[in-house]
């Protein structure tokens, strides 16, 4: 089995992640999130939030409409340009992405293919109750061009002032020729991006050697003007890469691609991808993208209004250039999974399978047992320490099976901690602390519980 199907089975058993619309035969590229799988992405999200929102004071946040004015589309380049080359098997009809075929016949019956064609990605949608006076538009092919057709309402409505950021969180849908590799490629999933207007500053000269971070130029007093665009593309770079570290993800598993002039998306001047390596092949995670003036030069050329920013110091007015980060929440979360992977031999020829999480992921922080569910004593001291223990943290309780199974379960869903409460408990007042990764157990007393917790989930 290779990594993906570890995973899509480990999802399916523990309730991450399960196939889309199942019992009516599914429907392909869709997933839906069970119970664990819905607190990681959250998780995951809030992390992304925290960190690039509310711990930053040059970046805000919204959440814009996933149906947009259909003229958005045509500004944006997407009903031009947001395609992937096509291929029909002429035998079998089963259709493929030709950039992604290592032969040039049919992977499925060896059949002679079409030549490419451009098949466009936006998912059309209707709206309006009128039959034949419905408007055709479309679900977002990405979340980006909800903030820019937002720059001049959050410029007006806040006192941000360039440069700075607006970050999003939300649905994306793209008719993919072929979804597949679990969650990796779907039709329906979610992104997490910002957009960082900068003053729009580019030297053919500036090459990597010539980097220096921006955010410390600006605090020695340097004039934001000053600082080239690619500066501020290669900080963001580098703050993305550092979050996937920050949350556990494996260095060796990460790294950056550029893309090749022909590769570039039609909106961006220069991109990088993070990528994660799964079973020894590089896959997409994250794209970093020099946007340049793109988006809100064809906003203001399409809808007519100014998206100029006018700096009051400076009395200059100008486009700005966009930084973007874009990164895939369902392929994070798949990647944390597949990292934090594990299966263990353990001494007397047992084997366990563990989910490595970093704490701040984990879908729940610890989980209480009562030693035997049959003990009335027992279990009524275990209730008092997890309805506790919930007020602060998300804890789950467990009353079936035996210890080891039970231990199973948890570090299947990478819960950090397990808390046991047997007969010394009642007459000690303390439990047993188990921890998922080293195994080790520690005895902690139920007053300092809580502190002992906070201190090993930081
Ligand atoms: N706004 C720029 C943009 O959308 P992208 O490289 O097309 O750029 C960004 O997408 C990220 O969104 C990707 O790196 C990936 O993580 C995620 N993504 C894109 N298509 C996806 C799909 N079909 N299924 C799951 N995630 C996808």
């Amino acid at each position: 089995m290779d990594s993906f199907e570890k995973i899509a089975s480990l999802a399916k058993r523990r309730g991450f992640i399960y196939p889309g619309s199942e019992i009516y035969g599914g429907l392909a590229g869709t997933w839906d999130y069970g119970p664990l799988g819905t607190e990681l992405k959250r998780n995951l999200k809030n992390e992304f939030w925290r960190s690039m929102v509310q711990f930053r004071d040059d970046v805000v946040g919204i959440d814009a409409a996933i149906v947009m004015n259909p003229k958005v589309w045509e500004a944006s380049g997407h009903l031009e340009s947001f395609s992937d080359p096509l291929v029909e098997c002429k035998k079998c009809h089963h259709r493929f992405r030709a950039d992604q075929l290592e032969k040039s016949v049919c992977p499925d019956c060896s059949g002679e293919l079409t030549a490419p064609k451009q098949f466009n990605l936006m998912v059309e949608t209707y709206l309006g109750v009128v039959e034949g006076e419905k408007l055709k538009t479309y679900l977002r092919g990405e979340i980006t061009q909800g903030v820019h057709v937002n720059f001049k309402n959050v410029l007006s409505s806040t006192r941000v002032k360039l440069p700075f950021g607006i970050a999003q969180i939300g649905k994306a849908f793209r008719n993919e020729i072929t979804p597949g590799g679990f969650t990796f490629r779907s039709r329906e999933f979610e992104q997490m991006e910002l957009q960082f207007y900068v003053h729009p500053v580019r030297n053919k000269t500036w090459n990597m050697s010539a980097y220096q971070s921006p955010i410390d130029r600006i605090s020695n007093g340097i004039n934001p003007k000053e600082i080239d665009s690619m500066d501020w593309f290669e900080y963001w770079k580098e703050e993305r890469l550092k979050w996937y570290y920050s949350l556990g993800m494996k260095k060796e598993n990460l790294h950056f691609k550029e893309h090749a002039k022909d590769e570039l998306a039609h909106y961006a001047r220069a991109a990088f991808d993070i990528e994660y390596r799964v079973d020894g092949a590089w896959k997409e995670m994250e794209g970093i993208h020099h946007r340049g003036d793109w988006d809100v030069k064809r906003h203001q050329e399409f809808s007519k209004e100014d998206m100029t920013y006018f700096d009051e110091e400076t009395k200059e007015r100008y486009l700005p250039y966009i930084i973007e980060t874009s990164g895939g929440v369902d392929r994070a979360t798949l990647f944390f999974l597949i990292d934090a992977y594990e299966e263990e031999k353990l001494e007397g020829g047992d084997e366990r399978t563990v989910l490595k999480l970093h704490p701040k992921l984990a879908p729940r922080k610890a989980a209480v047992f009562p030693l035997l569910a049959n003990k009335p004593d027992l279990v009524k001291l275990a209730k008092t320490i997890h309805d506790d223990l919930k007020k602060e943290f998300v804890v789950t309780w467990d009353d079936r099976g035996n210890i080891g199974k039970r231990y199973r379960a948890q570090d299947e869903a990478g819960t950090p901690f397990c808390i046991t409460v047997d007969f010394n408990s009642l007459e000690k007042n303390d439990v047993t602390v188990r921890d998922r990764d080293s195994m080790k157990q520690d005895r902690v007393s139920i007053k300092e519980l809580k502190s002992y917790l906070v201190e090993k989930l930081k």
